[in-house]
């Protein structure tokens, strides 16, 4: 009556059902959780200004950078890659981006912070091509 096919099929059906459901269930939780991450930056001190020997112009800031994102972590988050970038406008191009500093938060426990930091990677400004 109950071949050994039909109980395998009957198992497998099942099985892959409750993994289904179970797979919806966790794609659907993440969607509930509302992040609302907080970060402030502060621009403490304009260590040096300089002009580089090809005419460009390059700036040393300390910044305090401070930040709340804990409401990023979930089950579903393993770490956050964060960077500071600045963003601004010169005759010379509409959209200047240059990243200053990054980091990584391995852990919720990591992500609430503040930091007295340099920038971690040169601001040059374009002036020459
Ligand atoms: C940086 O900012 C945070 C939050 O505003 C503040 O608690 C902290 O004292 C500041 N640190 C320095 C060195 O200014």
């Amino acid at each position: 009556m109950h071949s050994f096919g039909h109980r395998l099929n009957g198992l497998l059906t099942f099985s892959v059902t409750i993994l289904a459901i179970m797979c919806a269930i966790a794609s659907l939780s993440d969607n509930l959780n509302a992040p609302s991450p907080t970060a402030e930056i502060k621009i403490m001190n304009i260590n040096w200004f300089q002009k580089q020997p090809q005419g460009n112009d390059e700036v040393s800031l300390t910044m305090n950078i401070s930040a709340d994102l804990q409401s990023l972590f979930t089950w579903n988050t393993k770490q956050l890659f964060i960077f500071v970038a600045a963003e601004y406008e010169t005759p010379k191009n509409s959209l200047n981006q240059v990243s200053l500093w990054d980091a990584i938060i391995p852990a919720k426990e990591h992500a609430k912070f503040w930091i007295h930091t340099s920038n971690k990677y040169r601001f040059v400004d374009q002036v020459c091509a």
